[in-house]
């Protein structure tokens, strides 16, 4: 019965427009070696599979150098100050942040974790933002303690926090105040959080942003440098980012005339969208940060506020392009009349995003990426639950128990959101540049899964 299926397919194929391109658009002839093998930095992705085991998520680091460089251009450009923050919850780890620091970013951490983490990395501290809806104070207190270079502070809780903890000392504190836009973002409703009805920031209509600035300016040993905002992520439209940022000149200037309040920077956030399948259309770095720049002059000008420095926040932009994760092919199952499953050693362990955010991704063959696909299947993981599916609809070529399957894009938000369900190890991690290759997380062991497992003895 797989045959009908396949038949039917390679019939559907031969009725597409002659010449039409059924290959995966996201390789390129500079990604394929002289075997006809993909090569990710310069190296054999079956030699990556066969190195180090899969399920393996391989970063291709001059692709993250290339991205962070593509925002900064436009800023040096435009002769405008700024500075990129890498939005490190897409993927925390001690050599990204290695990277970070060599490339001269700064980096924003959302928690005591990733905190931690920098802090193992040797990050320069005042480089970093801290970030949260809820830091606690142990978290707050370890920013403090370590010098960390910007508080965005994002409630009245957390400035109580903040007052108590600097009460004893001589200690001065940079922020940034966030308010919450009231800009919906066109993105999953998941992952949209400029809108009012959101857990993050102030709201500024209410006047509740207003009185936070006053709170934090009625603080000595506070120095508010900027307004933050941040939209949403994975948004394609720049319409949403020019809202935003004249939106936060609109309130600096408020604040200027109201308060005399002078701000620094103009903090934007991130979230711009990537391509993960043919159906996404993302518009380059340099038009969103074009814009953005665009209209923070205008709009300064028009208001009579300094221009002032534009920070941006991007995460899956920076390090999305730059993973494929590779898996092997096992079991197969063909249903007649229905899309067969092909299944790999991962999956919503190492990837949730298919199942919790209905998020598409693509796929390739390691040995000969550029293969006539004859058929369309569902990648399946191996984790127990039938939404553990990687792909609903994936056409690919034959493939055969054992094929490594790399799929792409997979550098952001997946390793980071990876668990251990149904006690699986989480996968290694691997940097390539300049054709070699480093380990940069080791692949949990069924050790590490119980080792801090106690027994039970009552
Ligand atoms: N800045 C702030 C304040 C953020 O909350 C975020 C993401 C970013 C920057 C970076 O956004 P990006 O450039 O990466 O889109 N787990 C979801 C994404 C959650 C994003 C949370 N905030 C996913 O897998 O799609």
């Amino acid at each position: 019965m797989r045959i009908v299926y396949r038949d039917f397919f390679l019939f559907e194929m031969a009725n597409r427009e002659l010449g039409e391109n059924l290959m995966n658009d996201q390789i390129k002839a500079a990604d394929i070696n002289s075997s006809g093998h993909l090569q990710i930095g310069g190296v054999d992705a079956l030699t990556l599979a066969d190195k180090y085991g899969t399920p393996v998520l391989v970063y291709d680091v001059a692709k993250i150098r290339d991205q962070i460089h593509r925002f900064r251009n436009v800023f040096e450009q435009e002769h405008v100050e700024y500075e990129v923050s890498y939005a490190s919850k897409a993927f925390a780890s001690v050599a990204i942040y290695q990277v970070m620091k060599q490339e001269q970013a700064h980096i924003d951490v959302v928690s005591g974790g990733e905190l931690a983490t920098a802090i193992k990395a040797d990050f320069p501290m005042e480089k970093i933002s801290f970030h949260g809806n809820n830091k606690s104070e142990a978290e707050l207190s370890m920013a403090l303690e370590h010098g960390v270079g910007t508080i965005v502070v994002d409630n009245f809780h957390e400035i109580d926090l903040l007052k108590q903890l600097i009460a004893d000392s001589s200690k001065r504190v940079n922020v940034q105040l966030r308010i919450t836009p009231g800009i919906a973002a066109h993105t999953n409703s998941y992952i949209a959080t400029g809108q009012v009805d959101s857990k993050f920031g102030f709201d500024v209509d209410s006047g509740q942003a207003d009185k936070a600035l006053r709170e934090l300016m009625a603080i000595s040993q506070i120095n508010v440098t900027g307004i933050h905002a941040h939209i949403g992520s994975q948004i394609f439209d720049v319409q949403g980012f020019k809202g935003v940022a004249h939106k936060l000149v609109q309130i600096a200037a408020d604040w200027q005339e109201k308060y005399d309040f002078h701000t620094k920077i103009l903090n934007v956030g991130g979230g711009f969208g990537i391509k993960y399948s043919a159906d996404d259309h993302p518009i380059h770095p340099e038009d969103f940060v074009r814009a953005i720049i665009d209209v923070v002059k205008k709009s300064a000008q028009e208001s009579g506020i300094d221009m002032p420095a534009i920070w941006i926040e991007p995460g899956r932009s920076i390090v999305g392009p730059a993973g494929y994760t590779l898996y092997t092919i096992g079991s197969r199952k063909d249903i007649p009349g229905l899309l067969p499953y092909v299944s790999v050693d991962g999956g919503m362990g190492d990837n949730i995003r298919p199942a919790l955010y209905n998020a598409k991704y693509e796929a390739v063959l390691a040995r000969d990426p550029q293969a006539q696909n004859i058929e369309e299947v569902r990648i399946a993981g191996k984790y127990c639950e039938s939404g553990d599916i990687l792909s609903d609809r994936q056409p690919l070529p034959e493939t055969h128990p054992g094929d490594v399957l790399v799929m792409l894009d997979t550098g952001a938000y997946d390793y980071a959101m990876a668990s251990n369900y149904n006690r699986n190890p989480r996968p290694a991690v691997v940097f390539v540049e300049n054709g070699r290759d480093q380990l940069v997380i080791k692949r949990e062991s069924y050790d590490d899964l119980t080792h801090l497992d106690l027994n039970y003895s009552l």
